[in-house]
């Protein structure tokens, strides 16, 4: 403490006075604007001024989004090795303070939040509100830095919606490509991916086949935080004629502890489920129906009937089934649609008056993707397939780190007998049946040909954590630590939980014989090894202290015993700022093979930052480009938000010697249930609607390379001015399997560019067939879909005319 004040001290005293005519001091007074650090400065102490606007540099990141992150009584001072430190109460219905340091004011270190003690309240008291005196090279340096963010926010709001202003006079044009094969580099042969997140129902209600909502009497008021009071075991189920209670005596496993009792108080009596809006059936389509059921003591057999009624009350596929257990007993039977219907219910009726016991009432259509029992929705997820993705990140995004240290995603839980996984809230306020599990994820990458990317908690929730406490909640302990941490009972320490990391890669990777989790894997199902070659840990990390630490102690245990495996670590939400620069460090001292970056931002950006990772250094850690999307004002999936993103994979293929692997984000939304927009597929219950955003992912997904060509583009004389020179962008690749030779070019101007493309690698006379795909349409059109021709060219140059705001995939096949 003495070491804050001093500090203090120093802040206050040192500076001798300034002359407000030509100042050499200055003075600052810090105060919070929002949730943020912001300045007023004086060159007289007298008169002050709003420096930047009120623009913040250091934005508190402690606990929930929105209105719970909060900065109260900042202290700044700078400390005895000359850093200025920033300590705040970050909400003062908790217990903890925050601290972070820099050397100038504007460049932060993360923020740690150490438990508050009386002293520490004491000093923050003390040097709250100080103004201090500081050279007032400082103050230009702050006032410098506010108009260079000021001058990069207005170059980065450019839109396509403003160029009828900024083209008005702007004519169609020629350009020539020239691609040169002597000029070239090996790139990354997995650089389009996808990002598969449980996010507005991607999962539970999109991906996972199964049909009834609340199977398992699961949903709690915790899932939505009690913000829906309907929402509770009960959801999606209604009953008719009978009285219903939800118990948890005997159920079929601890792990899903509720279970539904029925009472019917005549014959036809009825329990139904909604399904996910409906459950849709189409006619001839069989339908696999199952659920454990278990009869009263010394009452008869329970007859009930099971059907499928539309809306009208007709029924569409109609079976009977007894329960005549009295313990636990899994049924399973058919059901045959005799029509089509996109909405219809499940109704168990019973034949009589009775009481009986159900859990995990669950309905899948027969025809699952690739046909596997509790399997993924076909339409779905051959939407994905289509995307020819060379990877799936899982399970997210925030849901992989959760919402306090309860709410981890732990893979041990996702797999084995349904009734056994452990459901659990889902971060985005809904339910998380775990139905959709490791061995699911595992086996769809396998069926689409795709590298399984799991990823991991790194021991800390996420920073945005609102259960159970705020934040990163201080972590799993460490076994040495545990009683020490008292407010928050672990379910795990940092070792055990290292430890399932490490069964993590023997379940995927393990003999099915001689290990432990090969041998479960197997039993599972899955006997041949997955062949898990990429793990990440961490997802848009605080890098604090206490991720550090666990990130390492992770890191280092996977490096031991798995040398082999491409950990991916996390450098934060932004494409710059602390997590950002500190999260890059981290990584590179600890050797860590490839970081994940996350970027949501507007067409502006990626129009005037193509050069992103043309600097990047090519020793450090590869990049992941994890989750990234243009974000347009209205944040609709649009012509504007593809071409810009298909810009942007240009860039990344140019850079794929240092970008491994990219995926948009998020992928999938249920319509009617969306946490984010925009997504690349929106669908319901029957349809899937594509997203221009989706086709630019296509194209290039399914027209990767692994070898970059060097190209130049030239005009006849023209000069384009830099604003029109950069809305074009252009890469060719070659893909050693197929031979082949693929263009792609992004014009996101509104006139037609007449391109001549001079392919180095045809000799003069030589014929090849181009497979020709643009993608057009207005920046604001959403329904745009691409069309694609057939060509044939002889010899090395082949014109090609670019439509007004387009995206051009040209694939030269020479194997004819
Ligand atoms: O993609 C949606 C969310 O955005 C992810 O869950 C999270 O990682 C990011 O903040």
């Amino acid at each position: 403490m003495k070491k804050i004040l001093l500090g203090v001290l120093l802040a206050t005293t040192l500076f001798p006075v300034a002359y407000a005519d030509n100042p050499i001091r200055g003075w600052l007074k810090p105060y919070v604007n929002g949730r943020g650090l912001a300045f007023e400065f004086s060159s007289d102490s007298l008169n002050w001024e709003v420096l930047g606007g009120g623009r913040t540099f250091v934005d508190s990141d402690f606990g929930t989004w929105g209105a719970e992150k909060k900065m109260a009584d900042p202290c700044l001072f700078l400390n005895e090795n000359g850093l200025w430190t920033l300590m705040w109460i970050p909400n003062p219905r908790y217990h903890q303070y925050a601290i972070c340091t820099s050397p100038d004011l504007i460049h932060w270190k993360p923020q740690d939040y150490p438990p508050l003690t009386d002293e520490i309240q004491r000093s923050i008291n003390e040097c709250r509100q100080t103004t201090l005196q500081v050279p007032w090279s400082l103050i230009e340096s702050l006032r410098e830095r506010c108009s260079y963010l000021d001058a990069r926010d207005q170059r980065n709001a450019e839109t396509l919606l403003d160029d009828d202003k900024r083209f008005a006079d702007l004519q169609p044009f020629n350009i020539h490509l020239s691609f040169d094969p002597a000029s070239s580099k090996d790139i990354s042969d997995k650089l389009i991916g996808v990002f598969f997140e449980d996010i507005s129902w991607g999962a539970d209600g999109g991906l996972y086949g199964e049909l009834i909502q609340n199977r398992d009497f699961e949903y709690s008021p915790d899932d939505v935080m009690g913000r829906n009071p309907d929402w509770g075991p009960l959801y999606a189920w209604s009953i008719d004629k009978a009285s219903a209670e939800i118990s948890t005596q005997n159920p079929i496993h601890a792990n899903n502890p509720h279970y539904i009792r029925f009472t019917a108080k005549e014959a036809g009596a009825t329990l139904s489920n909604t399904g996910y809006d409906g459950i849709p059936v189409k006619k001839g389509e069989e339908y696999l129906l199952s659920f454990f059921g278990r009869k009263e003591a010394r009452m008869g057999n329970a007859q009930l009937t099971v059907s499928l009624q539309d809306d009208s009350g007709k029924r569409i596929a109609t079976a009977n089934v007894r329960i005549t257990s009295n313990d636990w007993k899994k049924k399973e039977l058919t059901l045959k649609a005799s029509a089509d219907a996109s909405s219809t219910r499940l109704v168990i009726e019973s034949g009589e008056p009775q009481t009986f016991c159900l859990d995990m009432v669950s309905l899948f259509p027969r025809h699952t993707f690739k046909g596997h029992r509790n399997g993924l929705r076909a339409d779905l997820a051959q939407t994905i397939a289509d995307l020819h993705p060379k990877f799936v990140r899982f399970p997210g995004g925030c849901v992989a780190h959760g919402d306090g240290l309860h709410n981890m995603y732990l893979w041990k839980n996702t797999i084995g007998p349904l009734e056994e996984r452990v459901p659990m809230p889902n971060i985005w306020r809904y339910h998380q049946t775990l139905g959709l599990g490791y061995m699911e994820y595992f086996q769809f990458c396998e069926d689409i040909g795709a590298e399984p990317l799991p990823v991991v908690p790194a021991g800390v929730p996420c920073q945005n954590s609102s259960w159970g406490g705020p934040g990163q909640q201080g972590g799993l302990p460490f076994a040495s630590t545990l009683r020490m941490n008292e407010e928050i009972e672990p379910t795990l320490t940092m070792e055990q939980y290292t430890q399932d990391i490490l069964d993590l890669i023997e379940w995927a990777n393990g003999d099915a014989h001689s290990t432990k989790w090969g041998r479960i894997r197997a039993q599972g199902g899955h006997p041949k090894p997955f062949g898990l070659k990429y793990l990440g840990i961490g997802n848009e990390d605080l890098i604090s202290e206490v991720f550090t630490e666990r990130f390492t102690y992770i890191y280092n245990k996977i490096k031991e015993r798995y040398p082999d495996i491409i950990v991916c670590g996390t450098v934060g939400p932004f494409f710059e700022g602390s997590d950002y620069t500190y999260g890059w460090q981290l990584a590179t001292d600890l050797g860590v093979p490839m970081v994940d970056e996350h970027y949501y931002l507007g067409p502006g950006w990626f129009i005037n930052n193509q050069d992103f990772y043309d600097h990047y250094d090519r020793n450090r850690p590869k990049v992941y480009l994890g989750e990234y999307a243009s974000h347009t004002n209205s944040r609709q999936n649009c012509m504007e938000s593809a071409l810009t993103e298909g810009l942007h994979i240009l860039n990344l293929e140019r850079n794929g010697d240092v970008v491994a692997m990219s995926s948009y984000a998020p992928l999938l939304c249920r319509e009617g249930h969306g946490n984010w927009n925009p997504d690349m597929i929106y669908f319901n219950g029957t349809d899937i609607h594509l997203t221009p955003g989706y086709y630019v992912q296509q194209l290039c997904g399914q027209n990767s390379g692994d070898h970059y060509i060097n190209g130049a583009l030239s005009t006849d004389g023209l000069r384009l001015p830099e604003n029109v020179r950069k809305r074009l962008a252009y890469s060719c690749v070659s893909d050693s399997e197929s031979g082949d030779i693929i263009v792609k070019i992004a014009n996101l101007l509104p006139v037609e560019v007449n391109t001549e493309l001079n392919l180095g690698m045809l000799q003069d006379d030589e014929k090849a067939k181009a497979i020709v795909s643009t993608l057009s349409g207005q920046p604001t059109d959403r329904q745009a879909t691409p069309v694609t021709r057939n060509q044939d060219l002889i010899g090395a140059h082949f014109p090609c005319a670019l439509q007004p705001y387009s995206f051009t995939v040209i694939r030269i096949c020479k194997k004819q």
